[in-house]
């Protein structure tokens, strides 16, 4: 094909390409800006997709990152045109950012299929904005780079490291348990969170950023590089630059993500102690690009690998010291022996070209495959009459001596149940005890809350005890820790097993064997589902996007897209409305 051929076959000239009326409204209001007429002469027009949102602080800072993507399309000889979509900032959003995930996708895919954009370049940082741009890009299948917004520095107090969420949880425990004082608490909100970018933990932002580069959606070095450093911004402008080849060469996004590609992000996934969110994300990534995955592969490919990074919430470094240590390649130069070499990445080359020759400078923050930081650290997937569907666990996060227990069940029936009592001194609990969490999954909260990982109460933290098992089906933040079972499918608020587990029954989990069990007989279950009755949303929830996220959601086996958003519908260029 000829340059003019190419030129005038994109996408783009199907608005900008026209000499009648119409081509005169799509350009004209477009030069209101000071554009000049070159610009529409069938070059590349790259979207660049903006999840900016003050209310999203993780991504506060993209409008100047943007800048840096658009100088790098126009020195690649592209047009930029930026475009902002919903962004989900996890810390304010509520009831919980997931709840969203979806209808950010549908902003972005039907964002970019109705508008003159020939590839796109994808914003991304906070949780959720990842999953939901790179969804929203599969189901149309354009040449597509992300770039993360990166992390934040380190925290930093009173001469310790602290490390987003992971530092919270320890530390609202102390408060509860009376070893830090209400002012001391005050004291580190400031200390934490002291630089643009997103949780700078294995959190999930940290996780999903990983898996863009892991993928190969993102350019090297993607994951690491914290949001404040000046390199962070030469990887935006490279990206803008790249995204304008790409066009030029096809390199669509189911070109790079195919099934070599997933199954290497789960392996990845293992190695970096990633976030069990990731498991959900990319159900649901590739549900909409039409690969085939499924819960049993993270456990098939990923759970015997071993975690080599020693950072929080696993272990003890920060994002900062894993880019100082090497970042992502270093890692996946690790992983030789079991990744696979031919996957693609938006730079053209394989992601194995990409690593092989990654130095590691620091081998305290990223250890060798040979003597890894945690062995066996992949998410384990548990099935058993609890969790007929599946339930994930991440041992690397756990007790090693709970990943075999059997406990009484102290069940609470919702998030509100969970808050009214587990402060309760005479709640009838000890450490031995499994605590249980029902209707906090898709459905039932309705969006899956971060809930999992239930506040231990206060009379065992007395003891010194900080880790009980405990059972939802819950999602758990990626900087969370602890003996946790999640996703628990099928979900309480669709009727599942976990919606009649009562007080007092024995539930027996057994990681290496991946059982999850209910101590109870197939007959007195079947008589207590017999009795059971769906909980109501409250009035408020049973109308707009509430009412039908709740009606369409999948399980989170599934990925928890919605079930009429799973697949793409492609590139096409819809009708024209003049
Ligand atoms: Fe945005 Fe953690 S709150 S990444």
């Amino acid at each position: 094909m000829t340059d003019d051929t190419k030129k005038s076959t994109r996408r783009s000239q199907a608005w900008f390409g026209r000499q009648d009326r119409d081509g005169f409204i799509y350009r004209s209001w477009v030069k209101n800006r000071g554009i000049p007429h070159d610009q529409f002469d069938g070059r590349p027009v790259i979207g660049i997709c903006n999840t900016y949102s003050e209310l999203t602080p993780c991504n506060s800072h993209f409008r100047a990152l943007a800048e840096q993507v658009k100088i790098g399309i126009w020195e690649a000889g592209g047009f930029p045109l930026e475009f902002p979509v919903m962004s989900l900032g996890e810390t304010l959003l509520r009831p919980t950012a997931m709840l969203y995930r979806n209808l950010a996708s549908m902003d972005v895919e039907e964002s970019i299929r109705a508008n003159p954009l020939d590839g796109v370049v994808l914003l991304m940082g906070c949780d959720k904005t990842t999953p939901a741009l790179l969804m929203g890009a599969a189901s149309v299948d354009v040449p597509t780079i992300g770039v993360s917004g990166g992390p934040m520095l380190s925290g930093k107090y009173r001469g310790r490291e602290l490390g987003s969420g992971t530092g919270v949880w320890q530390m609202s425990e102390d408060v509860r348990a009376g070893k830090m004082t209400q002012e001391e608490f005050f004291e580190a909100e400031s200390c934490m969170h002291r630089s643009h970018g997103h949780c700078m933990t294995m959190g999930t932002a940290s996780t999903m950023a990983s898996m863009v580069e892991a993928l190969g959606v993102g350019l090297p070095h993607n994951a690491a590089i914290p949001a404040v450093d000046a390199r962070r911004n030469v990887l935006a402008r490279n990206a803008g630059r790249r995204i304008v080849q790409m066009v030029e060469e096809d390199l669509v996004l189911s070109k790079i993500l195919t099934r070599q590609a997933f199954e290497n992000a789960i392996r990845v996934n293992a190695a970096i102690g990633g976030s069990t969110n990731a498991v959900i994300h990319l159900l649901a990534i590739a549900g909409r690009i039409g690969i085939k995955l499924d819960l049993k592969d993270w456990d098939d490919i990923g759970q015997q690998l071993p975690c080599l990074l020693d950072l929080q919430p696993s272990g003890k470094f920060l994002m900062e010291d894993f880019y100082y240590a090497g970042g992502l390649p270093a890692v996946i130069r690790q992983l030789e022996s079991v990744i696979d070499k031919t996957a693609l990445t938006a730079n053209g080359k394989t992601l194995w070209e990409n690593c092989q020759d990654a130095p590691n400078w620091n081998e305290e923050v990223i250890r060798s495959f040979d003597k890894p930081f945690k062995e066996a650290a992949g998410i384990a997937i548990l099935k058993g009459n609890l969790a007929p569907d599946g339930a994930v666990i991440k041992p690397s996060a756990a007790t090693p001596a709970l990943l075999k227990h059997r406990g009484r069940a102290v069940v609470f029936e919702n998030s509100d149940d969970l808050h009214k009592r587990i402060d309760d001194e005479n709640l009838d609990v000890d450490e031995t005890c499994v605590l249980v969490l029902k209707n906090c999954g898709p459905k039932g909260y309705p969006g899956m809350a971060e809930a999992g990982n239930m506040p231990l109460p206060p009379k065992i933290l007395r003891k010194g005890i900080t880790d009980m098992v405990r059972v939802s089906d819950a999602r758990m933040s990626g900087t969370a820790y602890g003996t946790v079972v999640l996703h628990v499918s099928p979900e309480a608020a669709a009727g599942g097993p976990l919606a009649v587990v009562q007080n007092g029954d024995f539930i027996e989990l057994d990681v290496e064997a991946r059982k999850l069990h209910l101590d109870v007989s197939d007959e007195e279950l079947a008589r207590r589902r017999a009795q059971w009755q769906k909980p109501e949303l409250p009035p408020q929830m049973q109308r707009g996007w509430v009412k039908l996220y709740v009606d369409h959601v999948q399980q989170a086996n599934q990925g928890a897209d919605l079930d009429f958003l799973v697949g793409k519908s492609g590139p096409y260029v819809p009708k024209d409305n003049h």
